[in-house]
C-alpha cells in the first residue's frame, strides 16, 4: 500500500495537492499489536469485546479480533464506559499502546477513546464471558461459534494447515489441478452418491429430463480426474469438497468433507505411496506446529478428552474377506502401541474397480494401502491403479462398466504408465492433531444426516 501511494505521488506532480493530513493513528490487527517491539504509539484496533471489568479508577476490556488466541487488554478511565460496551460488542479503540506492568502480557493499550460499533444483546447472545462450553452446546450455533476460544483456533489451524498442505506440494514439484465437483462418474463405486438436479419441475414433453443429458452427481473424489492429469504433469494434487451420502452420524463421517488426493505416474511400489503420505502428514503438523502453538496447545490443554482405551474392540479381524470396521482399526492401531499403522493389500472383492490386482492368487489382494491412526481409524486410503488395460478391461467388463469408463480405459492405451495416489480426509487430519473427538468440530459448516443448518 505505502510503496503504491509513492508510485502515485512520483508519477503525477501535484502542484494543487492537498495539505497532507495530521498523522492518523496506525490501525493494527490484536496480533500485530500483541506483538510490537515500538510502543508509546498511538494506534487503533478494531475488533470483538471478551470480558468488560470495570474497577472504581480503571476499566478493563479484552478485544479479540480473530488474529489470535490472546486478545489485547484495553485500559480505560471509567468514564469511557457505555452502556453498550458488553461482553460481545464490536468496537473500534483508539489509544496509545504502552509496556505493561502485568507479568502476563507484554503490551496494553491506553484507551483515549472507544467506539461501540455494534451492540450485542448479552442476555440472548448464547456465549457468556469466562465460560468454556461443551462443543456439542456451540455446535447448535454455527453462525456464532466463532467467536468462541475453540473455535477460532479451530479455524486458524484449519487455515494454516490448508496453506502448509498447498505449500507442501508445490515444493515437491506438483501441480494443483481443480477436478470438478459436478461429475458424472461414481470413482468410488460405492454407490454413496448425491444426484444432482435442476428446481425447474416442469419438464416439456420429449426435453432430456437431465440438465447435462446423463445423471450427474456430487463428487465423491476427485480422483479419476488426477489420473488424466498424472498422465501429463507426472505429480499432480487437488485439495477440495467432496460429498458422501452415507447414512453415518458417527463422529468420522461427514456428508461434506475435504479431501487432499495426489496422484503420482511413474510409481510402482505402494513404499512410494506410503512414503508421500507419511513426509505430508510430518510436513503439514510441524508447519502448524510452528505458526499456531497457542492455538495447538488450547485443545490439548482444554478440549481433548483423554483417550480411552476400548476394550471391547479385541475381536478376531483377520476374518478373511470382510472389511476393517472401525473397531477393528482402533484394534490394529493399539495393538500397535497406539501409533500409525500401514495396512497394505486388501482383499479384491472389497476395493474398487481401479485398484491394480497383485496377481497373488486368483483376484485375491489389490496393491491398496490404507494409514491407521489412533482414535480415528483411516486417515488416509491409497493404491496403485491398475494400468494394464486387458487387466482393468476384464474388471470393468465384469462390473458392467466398460462403456462408461471407455475414456478411463484409453488412459491406459495411450501411453500408460504404472501409477498410484491417495486421498487423505482433512477434517480427520485435523481431529488426529487436535484430539478432536467429533468430525463436526472440526470443520465451520458441518452437513450430515438430518442436519444442513445455514
Ligand atoms: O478411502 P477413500 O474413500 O479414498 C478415496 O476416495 C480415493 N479415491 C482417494 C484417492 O486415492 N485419491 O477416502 C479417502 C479419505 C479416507 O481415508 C477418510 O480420511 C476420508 O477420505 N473420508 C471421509 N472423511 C469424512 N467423512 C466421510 N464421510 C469420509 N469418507 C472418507
Ligand atoms: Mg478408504
Amino acid at each position: 500500500m505505502f510503496g503504491a501511494r509513492c508510485l502515485l505521488l512520483a508519477l503525477r506532480p501535484c502542484s494543487s495537492a492537498p495539505c497532507p493530513k495530521p498523522a492518523q493513528a496506525a490501525k493494527l490487527r490484536v496480533r500485530e499489536a500483541l506483538g510490537a517491539q515500538e510502543v508509546n504509539r498511538d494506534i487503533k484496533v478494531q475488533g470483538w469485546v471478551r470480558s468488560v471489568r470495570s474497577q472504581k479508577e480503571v476499566l478493563f476490556l479484552h478485544i479479540n479480533d480473530g488474529s489470535s488466541l490472546e486478545s489485547l487488554q484495553v485500559v480505560a478511565d471509567p468514564t469511557l464506559e457505555h452502556r453498550d460496551l458488553t461482553f460481545g460488542s464490536a468496537v473500534e479503540v483508539q489509544g496509545k499502546l504502552v509496556k505493561s506492568l502485568h507479568r502476563m502480557q507484554n503490551v496494553e493499550l491506553k484507551a483515549e477513546n472507544i467506539r461501540v460499533v455494534g451492540p450485542c444483546d448479552t442476555l440472548m447472545f448464547p456465549f457468556k464471558p469466562r465460560e468454556r462450553q461443551p462443543l456439542e452446546y456451540s455446535r447448535q450455533f454455527p453462525h456464532l461459534r466463532c467467536r468462541t476460544n475453540t473455535l477460532s483456533s479451530l479455524l486458524r489451524v484449519r487455515s494454516e494447515a490448508t496453506a502448509a498442505i498447498h505449500s507442501f506440494f508445490k515444493d515437491n514439484g506438483y501441480v494443483h489441478v481443480h477436478t470438478p465437483i459436478i461429475t458424472s462418474n461414481d470413482c468410488e463405486g460405492a454407490g454413496e452418491l448425491f444426484h444432482v438436479r435442476t428446481s425447474n419441475k416442469v419438464q416439456e414433453p420429449g426435453e432430456n429430463s437431465h440438465f447435462f443429458n446423463v445423471p450427474a452427481f456430487l463428487t465423491v473424489s476427485g480422483q479419476l480426474h488426477l489420473e488424466v492429469m498424472a498422465g501429463a504433469f507426472t505429480q499432480v494434487f487437488t485439495f477440495g469438497p467432496t460429498f458422501r451420502a452415507e447414512n453415518s452420524q458417527s463422529r468420522r463421517h461427514l456428508a461434506e468433507f475435504y479431501m487432499v488426493e495426489a496422484e503420482m505416474s511413474f510409481t510402482e511400489s505402494l513404499q512410494d505411496i506410503i512414503q508421500v503420505m507419511e513426509d505430508l502428514f510430518k510436513t503439514v503438523t510441524s508447519i502448524v506446529l510452528s505458526k499456531c502453538p497457542q492455538d495447538v496447545e488450547l485443545f490439548h490443554k482444554y478440549v481433548s478428552p483423554a483417550q480411552k482405551v476400548r476394550t471391547d474392540a479385541e475381536e478376531q479381524i483377520h476374518n478373511w474377506g470382510s472389511d476393517l470396521q472401525t473397531e477393528h482399526e482402533k484394534y490394529l492401531v493399539k495393538h500397535c502401541s497406539e501409533i500409525p499403522v500401514f495396512v497394505v493389500n486388501y482383499p479384491y472383492d472389497l476395493k474398487p474397480f481401479y485398484m491394480r490386482d497383485n496377481e497373488d492368487g486368483p483376484q485375491r489382494t489389490v496393491a491398496a494401502v490404507d494409514l491407521l491412526v489412533p482414535g480415528i481409524g483411516e486417515l488416509c486410503g491409497g493404491s496403485l491403479r491398475e494400468e494394464r488395460p486387458h487387466f482393468l478391461q476384464s474388471r470393468l467388463a465384469r462390473l458392467g462398466l466398460a462403456d462408461a469408463y471407455q475414456w478411463y480405459l484409453d488412459l491406459r492405451q495411450f501411453g500408460s504408465a504404472p501409477h498410484g495416489g491417495f486421498g487423505m480426509g482433512f477434517e480427520r487430519y485435523l481431529q488426529c492433531i487436535l484430539g478432536v473427538d467429533n468430525i463436526k468440530d472440526v470443520i465451520p459448516f458441518p452437513r450430515f444426516p438430518h442436519s444442513c443448518l445455514l
